[in-house]
């Protein structure tokens, strides 16, 4: 596992340093995407008939059919964790810096609750009650003070462990120490509710494939946190590092986890071919996903891993960062998908482009709504067209250009499952644009980006 450590880009914090750039328009506007909306297209490709139904095989239901916990994550999480632009330097002061960032850029208001702190917080033993303790130099304040700030500011506040005896970084030799949950849960659980957690990341990450022992692993702790009594998100990552395909897109872990990771870790690329711990790039992971995110539900969400928009490449690695257009991809399509968006930047530092995308409210209400339909693949597109239903009838509908050219990607609304009306109003969520559609939708594509509208009845008049 590479750990990765952040460059911060210098910029300021707040909406006052936000300043519009004249165009008043999100991202998709101003980056030149030529969105045609095509009220009558005529269509040469040949085109197979029917409606979009699910093209993957169901998989193996791990655990009840109970939600793991009770009372948390009706709609996808949405928050921010240390993990991508920090690795194992994160310290309070990061942690209270993303804290008042995520106040001061209005993504709290736009729906962004969790601060996470993720793996390296640990000092190398545990007390000699057997509790967990943060490392002295880097949290002296105690975690216990750190989540009480967050939650001054209006947050939640979630942090990092692990079902063996070491965590990853602890696995990979990155960080010292031993200090897994494995034979502490109930104790580990009741430090958390404690401390005032409301989110745990509870990640596997380690070359034991063994399901039976994930599932056990996982459940167990998952019944230490039902006992504490405190909702506490539980978001699970049965992948990483394990031989083969990973679980998380094997099986079914809805009765386990509130979020359960369908993938191994999603790194600043495009398409990595699999770099040295199955790490996989944005369209990787969006090709491999869909089958899980079909079973996301109230309490119970699919997690394609977390953001990377706004974290920049490593210089020197396969991980050159994402393009303006990916950005908009991976964002857009894990609304689409109802992922969890957990941003990974550096959120003082962040510059307008991955603000405005970060807080767009067109993308989030996709992501949040609450019918949480399932998302499928419009068969006989080639993953170029993705589409949902949501909860006001209209059906959110991905254009998706996984070439690295320019394409146009055109549908009848025939194949959409839209449902009965006279005609049709499409809307392109990043430019604001819309249009009267009858017979089809299409637009010119950019390579790498994604086009989404959302395409609802016109009200009789
Ligand atoms: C695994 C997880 C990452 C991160 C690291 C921390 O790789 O998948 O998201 O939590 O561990 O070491």
């Amino acid at each position: 596992m590479v750990s990765k450590v952040g460059r911060p880009i210098p910029g300021r914090v707040g909406r006052s340093a936000l300043s519009g750039d004249g165009s008043g328009g999100r991202p998709g506007a101003r980056h030149g995407v030529v969105v045609a909306l095509v009220a009558a297209l005529t269509v040469a490709l040949v085109l197979i008939g029917g409606v979009a139904s699910a093209p993957f095989a169901d998989t193996v239901h791990l655990g009840e059919t109970a939600i793991a916990i009770p009372g948390v994550a009706r709609t996808p999480p949405m928050g921010w964790n240390s993990w991508n632009a920090y690795g194992c330097s994160v310290d309070e002061h990061t942690v209270e810096q993303a804290a008042d960032a995520m106040v001061a850029s209005g993504m709290r208001e736009a729906g962004y609750r969790y601060v996470v702190v993720d793996d390296c917080w640990f000092a190398l033993q545990r007390a000699a009650s057997g509790a967990l303790q943060p490392d002295p130099t880097r949290f002296p304040h105690g975690i216990a003070a750190l989540a009480a700030y967050v939650h001054a500011r209006g947050l939640k506040f979630g942090i990092y462990e692990s079902p063996n005896s070491r965590t990853c970084a602890q696995i990979s030799g990155t960080y010292p120490g031993s200090t897994g949950s494995s034979g502490h849960e109930p104790l580990d659980a009741r430090t958390f509710a404690s401390w005032g957690v409301d989110y745990l990341k509870y990640d596997w990450c380690s070359p034991d494939s063994n399901i039976d022992r994930q599932v056990s692993a996982f459940t167990r702790m998952r019944d230490a946190l039902r006992a504490t009594g405190r909702p506490i998100v539980y978001s699970i990552n049965p992948n990483s590092r394990v031989p083969g395909a990973p679980p998380g897109g094997i099986y079914d872990w809805s009765g386990i986890g509130t979020l359960w990771r369908t993938t191994n870790d999603l790194l600043p690329g495009w398409a990595l071919h699999q770099g040295p711990a199955g790490d996989q790039g944005v369209s990787e992971i969006l090709s491999s996903t869909v089958a899980s995110a079909k079973r996301a539900g109230a309490g119970h969400w699919a997690d394609p891993d977390m953001l990377e928009v706004g974290v920049p490449g490593v210089l020197g690695t396969s991980y050159p960062g994402l393009t303006e257009a990916e950005q908009r991809t991976q964002f857009g399509m894990w609304a689409l998908l109802a992922a969890p968006l957990i941003a990974g930047n550096a959120l003082p530092y962040m510059n307008e482009t991955t603000w405005r995308l970060l807080t767009d409210p067109a993308i989030i209400a996709v992501d949040q709504d609450p019918l949480a339909a399932p998302v499928t693949v419009v068969p006989g597109t080639d993953e170029k067209v993705w589409r949902r239903t949501l909860s006001d009838g209209s059906v959110a509908v991905a254009l998706w250009n996984n070439d690295d050219s320019t394409a146009t990607i055109s549908i009848p609304l025939a194949r959409l499952d839209l449902p009965a009306a006279e005609g049709f109003t499409a809307r392109n969520l990043w430019s604001g644009a819309h249009a009267t559609v009858r017979t089809a939708v299409g637009a010119q594509v950019a390579a790498h980006d994604t086009v989404l509208l959302r395409i609802s009845p016109t009200p009789v008049t």
